[in-house]
């Protein structure tokens, strides 16, 4: 008999592309995917341990079905929980003691084993960072979509002070061009148009390439360049970079391939040189400024954004307007900003001067109307502009296709037919909040 399987995702598109492999390695085994937890045989959490909320939210949704399952037992039906991600690479066996209706624990770089835990039957977990690479072992990617993710690199060598991933994802690892180029031809196959490269460091990518003659490393822009040849390709992404890394080539790239899509997302964390060296980022305010010049020289339409974290130990209000000025020296397309979360075993944890809740709460609400404003700006600039569009799906109302410009903002429009899968340059007329509308005859 058939069985199906939830997997509800949470943190950064690594983990989201994980769950598209795990979901691949399941349906082998007779598992289909259903968006009906309640009536699955099994769910999966892939979860992320960023900051605090994100491994409490984990928690919370494990004693939810953790009543599910016993209630359940009384009929005499089961329900599997399987707990993936960063949160069970960094607590592992801690999860099935605070819990044990949780039956298997997987890290991010063991899930390839899946399919042979759910098998065993028993109450397992596998954290460890195994010799063995688990993109070997994973089936293909067979989801028909517009725009794909395919994680180029793994893990992370940075060490920022306040930072888990180097910890939950291990050392930074580089998958080879080969392996990445059959990912995507497949993925053309299924009728991908745009891929993203992920990765926590993807430009710091160093990849190995082996033709028929000889085998030699590739850089992010050697890989870029070697998969733009790919027909049917269209679009490429590329995410997250590190400020430290980007280099002359790279920037170059931007202005000479116009496969390469002008958005790029640079986290810059702080403004204040003197934060950003206790958070170990190895980029000052300074050189941060710098390289956006150079990247808008090559590529003057490229859309900015960036992470920042506010309230990190010692963060002055000083400091912090130091943050302010450079946001308004940048100007940035879109923004993701956090307050600062002490995670257990990183360096800043153990830092002394602690920022009070209301201050980060105070400089986040700051920091957050400032960066919006610039989000609706940039927005705002193109109406009556056109903007080239990949449709990827239906939208809520009916004939209506939703799609991602260029630049990355949501685009709707209203269509008799489908144009799923298609790119179109669309005339903007409108603006929501957070996307806007367009017609395609322009
Ligand atoms: N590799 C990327 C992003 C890593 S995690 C980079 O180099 O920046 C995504 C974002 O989460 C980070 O950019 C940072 O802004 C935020 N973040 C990471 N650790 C955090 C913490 N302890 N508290 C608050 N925000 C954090
Ligand atoms: Fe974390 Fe820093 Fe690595 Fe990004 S570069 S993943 S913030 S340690
Ligand atoms: Fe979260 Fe792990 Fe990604 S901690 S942000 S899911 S790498």
């Amino acid at each position: 008999m058939n069985k199906s399987f939830h997997i509800k995702t949470y943190g950064c598109q690594m983990n989201f592309y994980d769950s598209t492999r795990i979901a691949e390695l399941l349906k082998p085994m007779g598992y289909y995917e259903s968006n009906l937890p309640e009536s699955c045989d099994l769910i999966i959490l892939n979860t992320c341990h960023i900051r605090e909320k994100a491994s409490e939210k984990m928690y919370s949704d494990i004693g939810r079905l953790s009543i599910m399952k016993q209630n359940r037992k009384k009929y005499g039906n089961d329900l599997k929980i399987v707990i993936a991600g960063c949160v069970a690479q960094a607590e592992g066996k801690e999860i099935l003691s605070r819990n044990r209706d949780v039956d298997i624990v997987v890290g991010p770089q063991t899930y390839h084993k899946l399919p042979e835990l759910l098998k065993r039957n028993e109450k397992l977990v596998l954290n460890d960072f195994p010799n063995e690479s688990k993109f070997d072992f994973l089936p293909l990617i067979n989801k028909t979509q517009s725009s794909a993710f395919v994680t180029i690199q793994e893990g992370c060598d940075k060490f920022c002070s306040f930072c888990v991933v180097p910890y939950t994802r291990g050392a930074e690892f580089s998958r080879s061009v080969n392996e990445i180029t059959f990912e995507i031809e497949h993925l053309i196959l299924n009728g991908v148009k745009e891929v993203t490269l992920l990765g926590q460091n993807v430009s710091s990518y160093h990849g190995m390439y082996r033709s028929k003659e000889n085998k030699s490393k590739y850089s992010l822009t050697d890989l870029i360049q070697h998969i733009s040849k790919i027909e049917g390709l269209q679009r490429i992404r590329y995410l997250t970079s590190h400020p430290s890394d980007i280099k002359e080539d790279l920037i170059k790239e931007h202005g000479n391939n116009p496969k390469l899509m002008p958005y790029l997302h640079l986290p810059i964390q702080s403004g204040s040189n003197k934060i950003l060296k206790k958070m170990n980022r190895k980029h000052t305010k300074e050189s941060y400024i710098e390289l956006i010049k150079k990247v808008r020289i090559a590529r003057s339409d490229l859309a900015i954004s960036s992470d920042f974290i506010v309230g990190f130990p010692g963060e002055t209000n000083k400091d912090f307007e130091e943050t302010l000025e450079v946001v308004k020296e940048i100007n940035f397309a879109s923004s993701y900003s956090f307050k600062y979360s002490p995670r257990p075993g990183t360096p800043a944890s153990l830092m002394k001067d602690h920022v009070e809740e209301e201050t980060k709460t105070n400089r986040l609400q700051i920091l957050q109307k400032e960066l919006n404003n610039q989000q609706e700006i940039f927005n705002n600039s193109f109406l009556g502009q056109k903007l080239s569009v990949l449709f990827e799906k239906k939208g809520k109302k009916t004939n209506q296709f939703v799609g991602k410009s260029q630049y990355l903002q949501p685009v709707h429009v209203i269509s008799k037919q489908s144009i799923i899968g298609e790119i179109h340059d669309v005339g903007i007329y409108n603006k929501t909040s957070h996307s806007l509308h367009g017609n395609l005859k322009i």
